[in-house]
């Protein structure tokens, strides 16, 4: 009866697939069943900082207190943006955190900022494909048309993306935006070679547009340092970078950060004044604390280890368990395992399968601009427990063993 009072943004509005496998976890628990959930990229429950964010909270003083709890600037506090900007800086990245720099209500609510400032329907935007499915929702929600480039084992294919700036510029059509994960890539793990983030900003001068790249997983990186993201090469200020505290320090936090050129920050301030006014003041007091006492790099030394660890005992069980057809890379970072199964394996008719016998995992088809592409899965490592991994992993491998026997 009330779909006549939706407008077009809001019928656009539908739960995707992990709605409905968080719905099947209620469900399950409900009846006293566990439910093993490889499927978002949650910290994982053992290693959230509660002493360090405890501590630092019995530590404010009254007149911080005040500040606190009062409106705050739009733009984000004052001291988080100083520290970010300090933290950034490590990375490569120079800001004015007078201006170059705004905290948003994690780096979703950046995505949300930068559709309803840069879109208009029918605005061009690329991406390397398969990609994080609420990037695209976001910028389709607000009207853009999405355009793909594969992503290959060194990242998102640049050669294939010239060609497709070539193709569409020959149709007289325009990119607006690039959207990249150019480390430790979600879904896919891949990081994208240094060769190819100049390259990229080449053509993004060439083709005059933007490039928005989203770095939640640099940090979590098991050899070496993060790689240096596309905006610390970026002379011309074409790159919108975004990151968040969601995978180093907490998700429940909802700190994340958008760094760019003066007016584009400008622009996603106004529209957060929109969105919800200015971010909640004891998370970014929390933020800027635990940045300045030093104990968000002990945070991702501690969360790279953890996950690191949790990797290495997916991967043995994988082994063990699944069909010989299975596919997969190991990633060196980041949350995320891709599986490739042969063509004619169907991943997203199989879930329900998986999730009556307890275990849940995201159809690679979530990834695709395409969804009849159903021979992928990708696997979540950070949230399950050592013993969930492996029984999950067991389950899972019995599954596609029969489902390939058919
Ligand atoms: C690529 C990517 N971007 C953005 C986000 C959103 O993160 P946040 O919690 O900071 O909103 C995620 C979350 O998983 C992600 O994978």
């Amino acid at each position: 009866m009330e779909e006549h009072f939706y407008s077009r943004l809001g019928k656009a509005l539908r739960p995707g697939v992990i709605a409905r496998v968080v719905l099947a976890a209620f469900e399950r628990a409900k009846r006293g069943e566990k439910l093993i959930s490889l499927t978002g990229g949650s910290y994982d429950p053992e290693s959230l900082p509660v002493r360090e964010v405890e501590e630092v909270i019995r530590d404010i003083p009254p007149e911080d207190w005040r500040d606190i709890l009062q409106y705050g600037s739009n733009l984000g506090s004052g001291k988080l943006r100083a520290e970010l900007a300090k933290f950034s800086g490590e990375a490569g990245i120079e800001a004015d955190p007078e201006g170059e720099i705004i905290v948003t209500t994690g780096s979703q609510q950046a995505l949300d900022l930068i559709s309803r400032v840069f879109l208009d329907p029918g605005d061009l935007v690329v991406v390397g494909e398969p990609t994080y499915l609420q990037a695209l929702a976001s910028f389709r929600l607000y009207g853009a048309e999405i355009e793909t480039t594969p992503i290959d084992e060194e990242g998102m294919n640049i050669d294939a993306l010239e060609e497709k700036l070539k193709d569409l510029r020959a149709e007289g059509r325009r990119v607006k935006l690039l959207y990249t994960v150019p480390s430790y890539q979600n879904p896919t793990g891949t990081v994208m070679t240094e060769h190819r983030r100049r390259r990229l900003l080449e053509l993004a001068a060439e083709y005059d547009f933007l490039i928005v790249e989203d770095n939640p997983y640099g940090y979590i990186s098991f050899e070496g340092s993060m790689p240096k993201p596309i905006k610390a090469y970026d002379k011309e200020g074409r790159v919108i970078y975004l990151s968040t505290f969601s995978k180093i320090v907490s998700p429940g936090l909802r700190i994340g950060w958008a760094i760019g050129r003066r007016g584009f920050i400008e622009k996603m301030a106004l529209a957060k004044m929109n969105a919800d006014i200015c971010s909640d003041g004891l998370s970014q007091y929390v933020a800027a604390e635990l940045l300045r006492r030093g104990l968000v790099h002990k945070l991702i030394d501690r969360i790279r280890r953890v996950y690191r660890e949790k990797r290495d005992l997916m991967l043995e069980s994988m082994e063990l368990h699944f069909p010989e057809e299975a596919e997969w890379r190991e990633p060196k970072g980041g949350l995320f395992l891709w599986v490739e199964m042969p063509i004619g394996f169907d991943a997203d008719a199989l879930l329900d399968d998986a999730l009556r016998r307890g275990v849940a995992y995201i159809p690679g088809s979530n990834f695709f601009t395409d969804p009849s592409v159903r021979n992928y899965l990708r696997l979540n490592y950070s949230y399950p427990s050592r013993e969930e991994i492996a029984e999950g992993i067991g389950i899972l491998g019995e599954l596609f063993r029969e489902a390939l026997k058919h």
